[in-house]
């Protein structure tokens, strides 16, 4: 067996990873990614969790269940009848898998394209040698590889509780929630964060009784009160039921489902019997099989590689990106520190602004925003102003009959400059794309309120909480 050496050599193909590949390529290095994922037929299919199980498939379902629900309770209001409506559910998870296989497919196309040698399996670390490090490995061919420079972009798996396993069939990670193959009767799921929240309006919109357990008393803590509220109460009139600081004791599988004994938040011991479950408390880095100690590789105590800022870890030569580091778990944040890696590798200036990513829940109302939220800007004592624009008064919401829901600036006090922004309502996902650049470009609130925006759209909300933070609203 030769070994093959690279200038650059990424191990994990998920946006991080494969993106890192790519701007390597770019800039001209002989680049190889290694990535172990495997389709049901055991072939490649890279795009890790984002790809396979995260971002697209659920969106795939957000969107299928969401017609769904337009259907049975919106068309109505438009005039259009619909008799018996139905909902089949092995098609359409049919029609998420064939998104997941695009996508795949597309990576593949890129590694060509790029001229990026793809290998399929397992990566690990073997040794330092002159010059770089060798990496074994194994799948369906075993090769040794040397790089001159080593990007790890091994990502994140599920989190399970202590001493209950993922079964995939009642007991289910993000994984086995992407694929339950008949809409439950009920679903209990445990932790309301971003999965509690995507994968419980999947299937409550599809009928399900859905039951969310959180242990924090606050609802979405991260996001800005006023619009968690906001937010907490749309769920709340859809049907999902949200109960806050719960304690759980015993998950038991039993013959029809699981049994969950928690504690409420006034203290009352209940039991929950569900047919599925799905654990969604947060994901742990994927370290494990990478042989971290074969090289001497800085983990910390979660398991995450240890990185600066620029995403050097203790090894001179070795970088590591996304989800198996510290920062946000999110498939734009990896893809950006995959670009910025790539390009210190050249010798120019990777940079990636952590003030300014965006984050977004796909719920309906979606939620999204950027920047700082009012708790976080009391809490360090700077001076702002705010400003909102409830989309109940934007022409376009109206016509779209979706007007939950508000845009939010807030702007620094002296300076004008914006802070954050923060936005609970429809196609919040698209809107905060404005807000991005605008703090990218350091504006200030007026920028905004001055740009024109397109009439009628759901935009102009945007400029309207802008021109809302000098209390000067047109239209409300
Ligand atoms: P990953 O995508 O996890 O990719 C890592 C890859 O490395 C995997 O293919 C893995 O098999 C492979 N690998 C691991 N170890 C090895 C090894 N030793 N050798 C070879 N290969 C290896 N983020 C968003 O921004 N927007 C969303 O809408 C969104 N939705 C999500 C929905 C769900 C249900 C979940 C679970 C996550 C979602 N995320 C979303 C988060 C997003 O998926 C992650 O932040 C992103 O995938 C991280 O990218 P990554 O490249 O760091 O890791
Ligand atoms: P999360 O961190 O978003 O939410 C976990 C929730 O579980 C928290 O509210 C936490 O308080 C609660 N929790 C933790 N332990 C608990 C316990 N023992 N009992 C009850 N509640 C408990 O994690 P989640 O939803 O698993 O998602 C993981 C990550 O994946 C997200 O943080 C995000 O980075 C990423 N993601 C991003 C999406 C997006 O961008 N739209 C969509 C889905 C996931």
């Amino acid at each position: 067996m030769s070994t093959k050496n690279f200038d650059v050599v990424v191990i994990g193909g998920g946006p991080g990873g494969y993106i890192a590949a790519i701007r390597a390529a770019q800039l001209g290095f002989n680049t190889a990614c290694i990535d172990e994922w495997k389709n049901d037929k055991g072939g490649p299919a890279p795009g890790g969790t984002c790809t396979n199980v995260g971002c697209i498939p659920s969106k795939a379902l957000l969107q299928s269940s969401e017609h769904y629900e337009q259907a049975a309770h919106h068309f109505a209001d438009h005039g259009i009848g619909l008799d018996n409506l139905s909902i089949d559910v092995k098609k359409m998870l049919a029609r998420k898998d064939t998104v997941v296989k695009q996508n795949n497919d597309g990576i593949l196309y890129l590694f060509k394209k790029n001229k990026i040698s793809f290998f399929h399996g397992r990566g690990s670390f073997v040794k330092a040698v002159e010059g770089g490090y060798e990496v074994a490995v194994a799948g369906a061919a075993n090769d040794t590889l040397v790089g001159k420079q080593i990007v790890v972009a091994t990502g994140s798996s599920a989190r399970a509780l202590p001493g209950v396993p993922f079964d995939e069939d009642k007991i289910l990670s993000n994984d086995g929630a992407l694929r339950v193959g008949a809409v439950p009767k009920k679903l209990g799921l445990i932790g309301a964060g971003v999965i509690g929240l995507e994968m419980g309006s999947v299937w409550r919109r599809l009928g399900a009784e859905v039951t969310v357990l959180e242990g924090l008393p606050t609802f979405l803590g991260a996001v800005d009160e006023q619009i968690a509220k906001e937010a907490h109460k749309a769920f709340t009139k859809q049907g999902l039921q949200i109960q806050l600081g719960v304690k759980v004791g015993e998950i038991k599988a039993t013959k029809s489902g699981v049994s969950i004994a928690y504690t409420t938040a006034a203290g009352e011991a209940q039991t929950l019997a569900v047919d599925k479950l799905v654990v969604s408390i947060g994901r742990v880095p994927n370290t494990t099989g990478l042989n971290a100690e074969a090289v001497g590789l800085k983990l910390d105590e979660r398991g995450a590689i240890v990185v600066d800022d620029e995403c050097r870890t203790n090894l001179p030569g070795v970088w590591a990106v996304g989800d198996v580091v510290r920062g946000p778990m999110l498939a734009h944040k990896a893809e950006e520190e995959g670009v910025a890696v790539a390009e210190r590798i050249a010798g120019q200036h990777g940079h990636v602004n952590f003030n300014t990513i965006p984050w977004v829940i796909y719920t309906s109302p979606e939620i999204a925003w950027v920047g700082q939220t009012e708790q976080q800007l009391k809490a360090a004592g700077r001076a702002y102003k705010a400003g909102t624009f409830p989309f109940m008064a934007n022409g376009r919401a109206r016509a779209l009959g979706d007007t939950t829901g508000m845009v939010k600036f807030l702007a620094d006090a002296a300076t004008d400059e914006i802070l954050g922004v923060h936005i609970v309502g429809p196609q919040a996902s698209e809107l905060i794309a404005e807000a991005v650049v605008a703090m990218e470009f350091k504006a200030s609130s007026e920028d905004i309120a001055r740009i024109c925006h397109a009439h009628p759209s759901l935009s102009e909300a945007t400029k309207e909480a802008a021109l809302a933070v000098d209390k000067r609203t047109l239209n409300f």
